[in-house]
């Protein structure tokens, strides 16, 4: 859609231009602007082709940035992976002391067991691993819920815990 848009609008440059290839229509498109600026005093017509060139190259500027915001991101694959670490990427005290710790999260039900059981996923995996439920823990955690922040705030993705070894296929889980 966006891509025709594109070829509709240098078309209809080149087309105006009378130029065959689109570096022979642009120059000579920049030509014409720069002639039709210094006519543009005469009369209307030239303005109004002068309007048209201006509006010609905004079109196309905008339907590239357009296309720029339409890239795909998957921190990690496609993307700078914005989470390395994981679970501790997020969990941690942010610069402006804002404390999003597993621990200080899990206060209210995990208060009592050590802080080093609660520090990372290693920790948590001392009792996890044996009940086997971490996936459904997590990803209820993270998906569900009106106004989840997971979702709201960094847009839910997978790769945020999940890394993906694009040599062997394999899936796993940062930190674990
Ligand atoms: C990209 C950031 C991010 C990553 C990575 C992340 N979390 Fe979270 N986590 C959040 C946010 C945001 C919430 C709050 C969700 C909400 O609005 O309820 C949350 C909630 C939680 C909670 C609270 C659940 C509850 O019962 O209240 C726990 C525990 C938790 N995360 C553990 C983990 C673990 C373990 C990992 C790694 C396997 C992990 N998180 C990875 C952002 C993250
Ligand atoms: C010492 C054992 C132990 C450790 C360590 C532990 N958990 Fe748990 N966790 C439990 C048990 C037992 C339950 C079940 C509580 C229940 O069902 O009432 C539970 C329940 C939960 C729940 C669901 C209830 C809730 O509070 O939201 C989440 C989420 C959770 N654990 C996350 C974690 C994470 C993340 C870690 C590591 C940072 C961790 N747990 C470390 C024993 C542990
Ligand atoms: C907050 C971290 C987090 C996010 C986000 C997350 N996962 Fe997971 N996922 C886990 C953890 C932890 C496990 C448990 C791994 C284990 O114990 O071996 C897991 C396990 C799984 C498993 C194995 C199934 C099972 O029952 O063990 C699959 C499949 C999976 N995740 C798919 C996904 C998909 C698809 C998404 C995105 C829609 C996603 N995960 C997002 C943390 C996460």
């Amino acid at each position: 859609m966006v891509f025709e848009d594109v070829a509709v609008t240098l078309s209809a440059f080149a087309r105006w231009t009378g130029s065959q290839d689109l570096a022979g229509a642009w120059s000579k498109g920049m030509r014409r602007a720069h002639d039709a600026m210094h006519c543009a005093v005469e009369g209307g017509q030239i303005m109004k082709k002068l309007a048209i060139v201006i509006g010609i190259i905004a079109a196309v500027v905008v339907a590239a940035s357009v296309i720029a915001l339409a890239q795909a991101t998957l921190p990690g694959l496609v993307g700078e992976d914005v989470s390395p670490d994981g679970c501790l990427s997020c969990h941690r005290v942010t610069e402006d002391g804002r404390d999003h710790t597993m621990a200080t999260m899990l206060q209210e039900t995990h208060g009592r067991f050590s802080a080093s059981r609660l520090a990372d996923l290693a920790g948590c995996y001392t009792c996890h691993e044996r009940r086997g439920d971490m996936a459904e823990l997590m990803h209820a955690a993270h998906y569900a819920g009106e106004d989840n922040h997971f979702i709201t705030r960094y847009n839910g993705y997978c790769t945020h815990c999940h890394s993906v070894d694009l040599a062997s296929g394999a899936i796993g889980v940062k930190g674990k």
